[in-house]
């Protein structure tokens, strides 16, 4: 297995992923339609645009590649704008991916590693979240990775599809060497937006509730670190053959708001101006992985077990960025 497709290899995440997989010697191809992701972040001659709802793109893709297997990260991702316009989400992702799997199915490409989310579970019924969890996603960005997930499982049977959706919790950081980061736009992630309000490109950042059941009464969530995603993928691809289902890709820690804005003062010596707003919708106070099945399966272990170190790597991209 040597030419690995990354569909939304210009994002944040098929990024950092294709860079890893390349210094492990594979060749990677990616194919991205550059509404989101950035060119700059491309890491590899081998770029075609290509978009998910044009099928033509796509099988020029596979015609023009010898593909292996296919990293999966074209989507759209704001939970707030699928609310708003289900429509665009159901289309971009759902169908989208079934003109993926149309085309690697009609070229004989079966293996296919995809981004799926600790989203597709809901608001949790307890804590840490394990694969066994209900899923019931809230919002329609959710369901859409739900779905899609359910599609592989039929397709495995129907079709003998070899599928790994690895479901990750919140993706932080950025690349060791500070190549490549984290660009969003708009930007609606906590730790951008704190960096932002530190550096003075924003006037503040808004913590959206306190008066949560948490110790400090502000959101927990989960950071893993953007090269333990890539590195997770890279022993799923690995996998395909012995292991097709789900996995949590999180560090198991649960991190409130408060404590990254306190990690982001410590690593970048400066103050970070704060209001307080009330919550946002749809926001579960706490939310953390248990993540023993992906090292059992994977064999994987996430290398950033300290939030800091994490907002270390996101600073040093946030105050050199190219992109
Ligand atoms: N937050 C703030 N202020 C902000 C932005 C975020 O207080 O300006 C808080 C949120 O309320 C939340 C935490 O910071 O408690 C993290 O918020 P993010 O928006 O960075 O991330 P989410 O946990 O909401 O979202 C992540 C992924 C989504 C995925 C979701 C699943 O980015 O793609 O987890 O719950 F759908």
């Amino acid at each position: 297995m040597k030419n690995i497709l990354v569909m939304g290899g210009a994002g944040y995440i098929g990024s950092h992923t294709v860079k890893h997989l390349q210094e492990f010697g594979y060749n990677c191809i990616v194919a991205d339609n550059l509404v989101y992701g950035h060119k700059e972040a491309v890491l590899t001659p081998n770029f075609e645009k290509a978009d998910l709802l044009d099928k033509a793109s796509l099988k020029n893709v596979f015609d023009k590649y010898n593909i292996d297997a296919v990293v999966h990260f074209a989507a759209f991702t704001y939970v707030g704008e699928s609310v708003e316009k289900p429509q665009k989400y159901y289309e971009n992702n759902v169908i989208g991916t079934l003109n993926l799997l149309e085309a690697m199915l009609t070229h004989e490409v079966k293996k296919i590693v995809f981004s799926s989310t600790c989203a597709t579970y809901g608001n949790p019924l307890y804590m840490p979240l394990d694969e066994k969890h209900p899923q019931a996603p809230i919002n329609p960005y959710g369901q859409t990775k739900f779905m899609i997930e359910k599609i592989f499982e039929d397709y495995g049977r129907a079709y003998g599809l070899k599928y790994i959706a690895l479901r990750y919790f919140n993706a932080a950081g950025a690349s060791k060497d500070g190549k490549i980061g984290e660009s969003h736009n708009p930007e609606t992630h906590l730790i951008p937006l704190v960096l932002k309000a530190i550096k003075g490109e924003r006037d503040c950042i808004k913590i959206f509730g306190n008066d949560y059941d948490t110790p400090d009464g502000t959101c927990q969530r989960d950071y893993i670190h953007v090269e333990d995603l890539a590195s997770a993928h890279r022993l799923a691809l690995e996998k395909l053959d012995d292991f097709q289902g789900f996995l949590n890709l999180g560090t198991g820690i649960p991190t409130s708001v408060l404590e990254i804005i306190k990690s982001a003062e410590k690593v970048s010596g400066k103050k970070c101006p704060l209001v307080y707003e009330k919550r946002r919708a749809g926001d579960p106070a706490v939310l953390y992985a248990a993540n023993a099945k992906a090292k059992e399966v994977l064999g994987w272990k996430p290398e950033y077990m300290n939030v800091e170190d994490i907002i270390r790597t996101a600073w040093n991209w946030e105050i050199n960025r190219k992109f």
